[in-house]
């Protein structure tokens, strides 16, 4: 099948979160299986710098019509493995930013005009390009037009751009929310600003265009699609999903094997097998040493690699400070985010030196060694669409810490409900949930033979993405 897929990031070329592993290992996987694979993402800086798109083949001058006037553009097009090929929608003014969304402090201004130009350049490549997808599959809010645009391109040029369209929620929580003046730039018809349409409390939601008209809605996981039926995870926009009740399917994603694999993994010092752990220990020595704190320490170590934001359950951690800050062990978090929780991070690391670690920055290589050295891993999330670390976690020989949400309920099995299966640990997500999961770590932590068997249970779980793809496969064919 032609495939193109259509997302803000894409990993290796931008990556802010598991939205760009996710895209990236997806389409990887359905090239490899033979089809034929188009990603396309906006050509930030960062990606447009890429290495791999250092040789950019070929380029297509875009016009696109933004309302009442025309802005320029271009794509451009490489090929870097078979059956792919990456496009990047190109403006300066837009793309050409330090930051793919704001700055720390808050969103840029103009992410409205950003991402329809994005979305309508994707259609005019489709279009000028005469690609003739069978499937357009568009992930989150920055992607959620295109269902909408592409048949309208098709109303009016007469010309099929994409046989069925496919809408993946990889987090409801972000919908793109704009004043609804800025509608006329999508150049849509006037009647979806209504209430049947994209108005979202007199607003704009882009999400909403996703919601309602893709041919297909899926989820990151199973639990995630059932969750935001319900007021309680729907952000507000629970009624919209239940419309689609009938035909919203959950899909786990996977981890690529090529990336996320201990036997492999370039970025760590040591490398390792369930076979044999040896190298995990040499892992473990060499985080706690680049962080400063005693390599030679042999308690739990706990790790964190996140958003630093609520729905991580960052505010859960800090609620427990003092347990990080009395019990002996040792905790390191890497993460960027919400300056708030940032400073309270820092007052907790700085008032614990020898216990607590927080780096703060993007750092792709520290957050592997994380993953490899750490004994327990965190994830008190409140909701958690899919949610990678847990798997790579579980890949790693590391027991994973995970509220009961989303895709960690998916893809953990508690240890203690379920000892002859289990692989971590999991617990309500509020503060005393974590609190409870923490000291039962530490209990597992004194009892090596069964911790060791929940680490080998981990590592044999299969979480490529060979098996969602086929998944997506199926949808994709049950669709055309
Ligand atoms: P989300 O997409 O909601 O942020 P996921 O668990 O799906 O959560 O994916 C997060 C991804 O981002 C993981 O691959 C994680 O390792 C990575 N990540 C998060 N923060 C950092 C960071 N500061 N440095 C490097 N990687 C990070
Ligand atoms: C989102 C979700 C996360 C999921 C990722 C990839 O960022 O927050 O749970 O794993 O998308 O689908």
């Amino acid at each position: 099948m032609k495939i193109v897929h259509v997302a803000s990031e894409i990993f290796p070329y931008l990556k802010t979160g598991g939205l760009a592993d996710a895209v990236g290992a997806l389409a990887g996987a359905l090239a490899d299986a033979g089809h034929e694979v188009s990603v396309f993402m906006p050509g930030y800086r960062a990606a447009v710098e890429h290495p791999l798109a250092g040789a950019a083949e070929r380029r297509l001058q875009l016009r696109v019509e933004m309302g009442d006037m025309f802005m320029s553009g271009d794509v451009r097009a490489f090929s870097p493995r078979q059956n792919l090929t990456v496009y990047f929608v190109c403006r300066e003014e837009f793309f050409d930013r330090r930051h793919p969304y704001g700055t720390p402090e808050r969103d840029y201004e103009d992410n409205h005009h950003r991402f329809i130009f994005f979305c309508k350049g994707v259609v005019e490549t489709l279009r000028l390009a005469e690609l003739r997808a069978d499937i357009v599959h568009a992930h989150d809010w920055q992607a959620a037009l295109l269902p909408l645009l592409l048949r309208h391109a098709e109303q009016r040029h007469g010309a099929t751009l994409a046989m069925k369209t496919v809408f993946t929620v990889h987090n409801l929580a972000f919908q793109g929310v704009f004043p609804m003046r800025s509608f006329y730039r999508t150049n849509l018809p006037g009647e979806l600003t209504g209430i049947d349409g994209l108005e979202f409390y007199g607003q704009l939601n882009m999400m909403k265009g996703g919601l309602l008209f893709a041919d297909r809605v899926t989820t990151v996981s199973p639990r995630y699609a059932a969750e935001i039926q319900t007021s309680e995870f729907g952000c507000g926009l629970d009624g919209v999903v239940q419309t689609r009740a009938g035909d919203i399917v959950g899909l786990l994603n996977g981890l690529d094997p090529a990336i996320w694999n201990p036997a492999r993994d370039a970025y760590l010092p040591a490398r390792y097998t369930a076979a044999d752990l040896a190298g995990k220990a040499a892992c473990r020595a060499e985080l706690l040493r680049r962080h400063g704190l005693d390599p030679g320490f042999a308690g739990p170590v706990f790790g964190m690699v996140c958003r630093v934001t609520e729905q991580k359950g960052v505010d859960l951690v800090l609620a427990n400070a003092d347990f990080f800050r009395t019990a002996r062990v040792r905790f390191i978090l890497l993460g960027t985010g919400d300056p708030r929780l940032l400073a309270a991070l820092r007052e907790l690391a700085a008032g614990a030196p020898d216990r607590v670690a927080v780096a703060v920055r993007q750092d792709e290589s520290m957050s592997h060694l994380v993953e490899a050295g750490s004994d327990f891993f965190l994830m008190p999330s409140k909701f958690e669409p899919c949610g990678l670390n847990q798997m790579y976690s579980q890949a790693y020989g590391t027991i994973p810490l995970v509220s009961r949400v989303g895709g960690l309920a998916d893809t953990v099995t508690d240890l203690d409900e379920n000892p002859s299966q289990g692989t971590g640990l999991m617990f309500p997500p509020t503060a005393e949930g974590l609190r409870d999961g923490l000291e039962r770590a530490l209990r597992l932590h004194a009892e090596p033979a069964r911790l060791a068997a929940a680490q080998a249970r981990g590592m044999k779980k299969d979480f490529s993405w060979t098996t969602a793809a086929k998944a997506y496969e199926r949808l994709y064919e049950e669709a055309v």
